[in-house]
């Protein structure tokens, strides 16, 4: 059985305009490679995802449980992901998708 604490889900869809064309795939890549770095294997789990209606902001990248939804992320933001709101508890606020999503403003 696999269990893991967070579901980090970025967007690959490869249709035109869509997140593929703005480096959702490397955003994947990259995503695995960090926590792989940082043995967090077992605790993290990413995938990718098709659309969900958000490429107008994309790379979109979503964590669960918590319904936090990512917008226009870049390989430079996954270490403060991480840190941050995986390792952390705390939604980094500047790339937060404010139009969709089950968080909650956290103080
Ligand atoms: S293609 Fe990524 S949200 Fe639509």
């Amino acid at each position: 059985m696999f269990s893991f604490k967070k579901h980090v889900l970025v967007c690959t869809s490869e249709k035109p305009g869509h997140c593929a064309e703005k480096g959702g795939p490397e955003l994947l890549a990259a995503f695995r490679e960090e926590v792989a770095k940082r043995g967090l294997q077992n605790e993290i789990y990413v995938t990718k995802t098709g659309c969900t209606s958000q490429h107008h902001c994309g790379p979109t990248v979503i964590i669960y449980p918590d319904g936090v939804w990512y917008k226009l992320v870049t390989k430079e933001d996954i270490p403060e992901i991480i840190e941050s709101h995986l390792l952390g508890g705390k939604i980094v606020e500047r790339i937060l998708n404010r139009e969709i999503g089950l968080f909650r403003k956290q103080a």
